[in-house]
């Protein structure tokens, strides 16, 4: 974090500055561009709201080859800081022709699993090409569903983060960088 940036007082520690974030991101894409070599292929992908915005704006324009982007609104949390085991979709895809198409699920951090293993398993059932998962944090410590995606920016440990698209009661999303939120902020 430049020393401009001050670390938000919510925050007990700076886990993953905005340059760490970049080279992550920029590593990020150079896989994927590995992964999908072929520009005549249709690659989507879905950026799943809100938390992956800020993520997927960064990775997008660090791909260089054609892509689309889609969206889709999908939660297994409610108000707190856990998983509740089952997702909902609330904002799905605004096409079913996904024959040709490769679909690349781009995802903030995984924690218990379930939203990126259902969110998976749902989309395979379409019919795409392929369907792979990019998560710019995992929490593998906290997993209750065997689940590993294909591209995974950092693994982190079990603390609750926000910032860079992450929130706790939606707040929090716009700071730059990644941090560790202050445990008095979720529990009185
Ligand atoms: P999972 O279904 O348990 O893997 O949960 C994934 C979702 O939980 C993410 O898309 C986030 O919205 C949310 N989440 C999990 N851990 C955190 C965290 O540390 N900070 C903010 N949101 C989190
Ligand atoms: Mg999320």
């Amino acid at each position: 974090m430049p020393s401009t940036t001050s670390l938000h007082p919510d925050c007990e520690r700076l886990l993953v500055s905005e340059d760490e974030i970049r080279a992550t991101v920029d590593r990020l894409a150079r896989a994927i561009e590995d992964t999908y070599p072929d520009p005549d292929r249709r690659l989507v992908l879905v950026v799943i709201l809100k938390g992956s915005m800020p993520f997927a704006a960064d990775l997008m324009r660090q791909i260089r080859r054609p892509l689309e982007l889609e969206f889709m609104k999908v939660s297994s949390y409610g108000a707190g800081t856990k998983s509740s085991g089952e997702i909902k979709v609330s904002l799905d895809l605004s096409r079913d022709d996904l024959d040709d198409i490769d679909l690349l699920v781009v995802e903030d951090i995984i924690d218990s699993g379930y939203t990126l293993s259902r969110l998976s398993q749902l989309l395979r059932h379409r019919n795409a090409h392929s369907v792979r998962t990019c998560t710019l944090l995992d929490k593998p410590a906290r997993r209750e569903v065997d689940f590993t995606p294909d591209f995974c920016g950092l693994c982190i440990p079990d603390e609750f983060v926000v910032g860079y698209g992450l929130d706790y009661n939606e707040q929090y999303r716009n700071l730059p960088y990644i941090g560790i939120l202050a445990p008095r902020i979720y529990t009185n």
